[in-house]
């Protein structure tokens, strides 16, 4: 009985690369794999159809796919050895970017899948159950391939998820493929967003992180109708009761609108976080960049935001080595993060990418110096972080929990500043909003005794807080 279960069932097994849209893209294919018959599998070995979502955002990031092919061939091979089928599928940037080509370069690929298609992703699935080989569908649809993917499903789920509201980019910064592969700026409309925004509710979500390229660019139908902003968007969704905690990623600095900044002083459900990539310190490389926007333009911008909201961690994105990017210019890099102070971020070596205007620039920096001042960047930056951090410990913060932590008795969860803590406490605060004792902090986490609770006690700890709470005083 049990094999004969297990003989029907079909199995299929995501594994994403990139950022949280290819996370969230790859939920969402989860859950249409569902409808037509497939449950996810604990490992590639075990299943009759494996997915890589991909990134082609550097070369490294592409580069893994190609590695990650070769592993898969040889599962493929040795299932086929054992009378079992295994149907390999590409999805994600480095499909829609390469599609083509890797269906030559890899020929264990059965499918390749452009991330405007997911929604097609059942009939493609069937042509290759029947045997179809090289199948490729990476055009740019016009049609909003979230209103043709089953709806999210009520099963039980993560305390914190993430929902795209805007893909796609027509910045065109230089060194970017993002307007390449995910297409033009599109917005979902308001009413599609709640709908799901109350799913994940009902399935018991309290953090919802709005998803999208450009997602302070957000300008969607709105539900009475004519346009929304982000702002007026987030502020719809605070109305949701369950909903503790909102957050939105990746912005860019020429759409953090006046509404958006005014928001994050007056809704107590907007978390004091928010990550604003500026890339480059100097404007003529910013200039260069095409990113619009100045380095005297983003200092003003984190004065505005800053009044608004005093307490905002920031974040960001840099990169180093940009074509002709001299010592100079680099060295304004450094200053505007010494200017603003970050309590995190990200930095990269520039990488030049097929079809990018950058990637054809003369000057080109090596890799020497990119490595030597990515080194500089980042020692400053984890200095930052740390220090933001230590100035936690002593303070009292409201604490999401997510998950059970590491070691036994241990919950895991975030900070309004998006902190990862670990404190000692009972399961069943998962998915509440504790206050947390901060007692100590290291480079990436902290640490903290939960209110209320006993020295050892994993009984004995305060009631949830209400939602909505977690305000910052
Ligand atoms: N939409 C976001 C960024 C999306 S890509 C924005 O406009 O800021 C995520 C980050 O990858 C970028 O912020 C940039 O820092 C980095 N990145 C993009 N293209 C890159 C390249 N060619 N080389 C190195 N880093 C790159
Ligand atoms: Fe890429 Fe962001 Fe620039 Fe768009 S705005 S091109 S996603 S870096
Ligand atoms: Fe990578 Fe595509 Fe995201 S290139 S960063 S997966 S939009």
């Amino acid at each position: 009985m049990h094999f004969a279960m297990t003989k029907a069932a079909k199995k299929h097994f995501i594994k994403t690369f990139g950022c949280q849209m290819n996370v969230y893209d790859s939920e969402r294919m989860s859950e249409a794999l569902a409808e037509l018959g497939y449950s996810a599998a604990d490992t590639p070995e075990a299943a009759d159809l494996i997915i890589l979502n991909t990134c082609h955002i550097r070369e490294k990031a592409a580069e893994k796919v190609y590695s990650e092919l070769g592993r898969l061939k040889q599962i493929k091979q040795a299932r086929q050895a054992e009378g079992r089928r295994t149907i390999i599928a590409v999805a994600g940037c480095v499909a829609q970017a390469e599609g083509r080509e890797m269906l030559a370069r890899a020929p264990v690929v059965d499918l390749v899948v452009g991330p405007q298609s997911y929604h097609r992703l059942g009939g493609l699935l069937a042509r290759a159950e029947n045997g179809d080989a090289g199948i490729i569908d990476i055009d740019f649809p016009q049609i909003d391939k979230f209103k043709h993917l089953p709806a999210r499903s009520n099963g039980a789920r993560a305390v914190s998820a993430f929902l795209t509201v805007q893909e796609g980019c027509d910045k065109f910064c230089t060194f970017c493929v993002v307007p390449y592969t995910r297409g033009v700026e599109y917005s979902r409309p308001v009413s599609e967003i709640v709908d799901e925004a109350e799913k994940l509710t009902q399935a018991g979500v309290r953090e919802l992180t709005l998803l999208g390229q450009n997602v302070n660019a957000y300008h969607g139908e709105g539900a009475t109708g004519g346009v929304w902003s982000l702002a007026r968007l987030l502020r719809r969704l605070a109305q949701i009761p369950d909903i503790a905690r909102l957050r939105y990623t990746t912005s860019h600095p020429r759409d953090m609108s006046e509404d958006l900044i005014a928001l994050h002083g007056d809704e107590e459900k907007l978390m004091p976080y928010l990550h604003l990539p500026f890339q480059a310190g100097s404007d003529r490389v910013l200039a260069a960049m095409k990113r619009r926007h100045t380095r005297d333009d983003y200092l003003e911008l984190v004065r505005r935001i800053r009044a608004a909201r005093p307490d905002i961690a920031l974040s960001t994105d840099i990169i180093v080595g940009f074509p002709g990017e001299s010592d100079e210019d680099f060295t304004r890099t450094l200053e505007l993060v010494r200017d603003v102070v970050f309590a995190q971020a990200y930095s990269f070596k520039f990488s030049p990418r097929p079809g990018t205007p950058a990637a054809a620039m003369a000057n080109q920096v090596t890799d020497e110096v990119k490595s030597a001042r990515l080194q500089q960047v980042q020692a400053l930056l984890r200095a930052q972080q740390s220090a933001f951090n230590g100035a936690c410990v002593g303070r009292r913060l409201p604490v999401l929990f997510e998950r059970a932590g590491r070691s036994p008795g241990q919950l895991a969860g975030r900070s309004p500043y998006s902190q990862a803590v670990h404190a000692i406490g009972h399961d069943a605060l998962i998915g509440d909003i504790v206050e947390v004792d901060i007692i100590a902090a290291g480079p990436n986490s902290l640490e903290g005794g939960i209110v209320g609770a006993l020295n050892e006690g994993t009984q004995d700890v305060t009631p949830a807080s209400q939602p909505g709470t977690d305000w910052i005083s």
